[in-house]
């Protein structure tokens, strides 16, 4: 492992609180202790009493090069571990994974273990990173405690969707150690003020769906996650971001103002009030380009082996704001293509007045809809064309803010 001192991250040399509690998780607050001793912090762990059931104390003090703090006392009873000393020491807390209980326990101040008393004692900024099952992430008594740690200034790390402890699929999987180090590394990095710093950034993502009648609809396979990360990216320059997201099932972090909508009507319209005050628009939104015509008030009865639809054209959302576009303003535009893709990028760019468009091919594996990975081209306006290469999404989310940076 190389050493700590020589590696100039973010993250080096702070002191980095972790604090596990009893949940499946807990597993990975190893690989979460490993990584953050590698990007050359300094580690301690505090664990709840049930925490020590899912995973050795012995593995943490080891991995953390620091003893491991259980209880207010130490073998022996001799002497005891100061709480407040210890959450003096931090330069940030990370409750990997933060249980329900725990969760319920910080926001009402109850204080019956180590851990919570190590919280309560804390000035340093706290970051939660919940785990538990999806019923009981989206039961409203955690909502309501998670509402009220955001309202003491508490962050949380936005849980994953997948496999859950109890065989069920859904929300409330724990983010991955690494995802967890590149939020700690995004939210502790020191504010050096860019080019977007203060600017407003408005920025459409997801899909839209297309209203058949009160259960159907017409969509796509578009996830959101490029726009989120493009928002996450615009947000850690310091600009004002206004996400518009079409229907998609990630989270959003909070220091991110989104307006949730569905079809592509909702998302100009959502659009529309922002506009005008917008520095930069990137429309990274995978809008449907037609609608049905009528939307049957009642479900739609089959009868016949032959079913039409009738569609009407959507609008363009990036067209229209690209006639009233004013010359400070950058917009910024995607293609997705499958043949000749350089020329239909290029033809976008002039069509609807994009600054820069970023062109992805379906011909690219990694790139497209679905994966966390991405294979960009952008294209100016004085047709100045660079290619990058595969990359996850967060990367590519950076390259293309600093391509906009380079624009302003
Ligand atoms: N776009 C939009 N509103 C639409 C359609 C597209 O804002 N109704 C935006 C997309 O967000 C993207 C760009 O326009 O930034 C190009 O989208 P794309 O679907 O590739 O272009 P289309 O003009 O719909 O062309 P086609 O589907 O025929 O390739």
């Amino acid at each position: 492992m190389p050493s700590p001192k020589n590696i100039p991250t973010t993250l080096a040399d702070k002191h980095i609180l972790v604090a596990v509690c009893g949940s499946i998780a807990a597993y990975k607050a190893a690989f979460l202790v490993r990584l953050l001793v590698r990007q050359g912090a300094q580690v301690k762990v505090v664990m709840t009493p049930s925490a020590t059931e899912f995973i050795a104390p012995l593995t943490l003090a080891t991995l953390s090069k620091n003893e491991c703090h259980v209880s207010y006392t130490n073998a022996g009873k001799t002497n005891w571990n100061n709480h407040v000393e210890l959450a003096l020491w931090a330069d940030a807390i990370v409750v990997a994974p933060a249980s329900a209980g725990t969760l319920a326990k910080m926001a009402n101040g109850l204080c019956d273990n180590l851990l919570l008393g190590v919280y309560l004692s804390a000035r340093c900024p706290v970051f939660l990173a919940p785990a538990m099952d999806e019923d009981m992430w989206k039961h409203p008594s955690t909502k309501s405690n998670l509402q009220r740690l955001q309202s003491y200034g508490n962050t949380i790390i936005p849980v994953n969707n997948g496999e859950l402890a109890s065989g069920l699929h859904g929300e409330g999987r724990m983010a991955e150690p690494e995802e967890i180090v590149t939020f700690l590394e995004q939210a502790l990095q020191p504010t050096i003020p860019t080019k977007l710093t203060g600017k407003k950034v408005l920025i459409t993502a997801g899909p839209t769906y297309e209203a058949l009648d009160p259960v159907r609809f017409i969509g796509n396979h578009s996830s959101g996650k490029m726009g989120i990360e493009l928002a996450m990216a615009a947000r850690k320059m310091g600009a004002d971001v206004q996400l518009i997201l079409g229907p998609s099932k990630l989270s959003v972090p909070d220091d991110i103002k989104v307006t949730h909508v569905f079809s592509a009507a909702q998302m100009y319209a959502a659009c529309k009030p922002h506009f005008a005050k917008s520095d930069v628009c990137i429309f990274a939104a995978a809008v449907a380009d037609y609608t049905p015509k009528n939307v049957a008030a009642q479900k739609i009865k089959k009868s016949d082996a032959e079913f039409s639809i009738v569609l009407k054209k959507n609008v363009d959302i990036a067209a229209e704001f690209g006639k009233i576009k004013k010359k400070k303003q950058l917009s910024i535009g995607f293609a997705l293509e499958t043949n000749n893709e350089l020329a239909h990028a290029q033809a976008k760019l002039q069509k609807k007045n994009f600054d820069l468009i970023v062109l992805n091919s379906l011909n690219d594996k990694g790139a497209g809809f679905q994966f966390n990975t991405n294979k960009i081209t952008t294209v100016d306006r004085n047709n100045k064309i660079t290619k990058f290469g595969l990359k996850s999404k967060t990367a590519v989310a950076d390259d293309i803010i600093h391509a906009i940076e380079t624009l302003l």
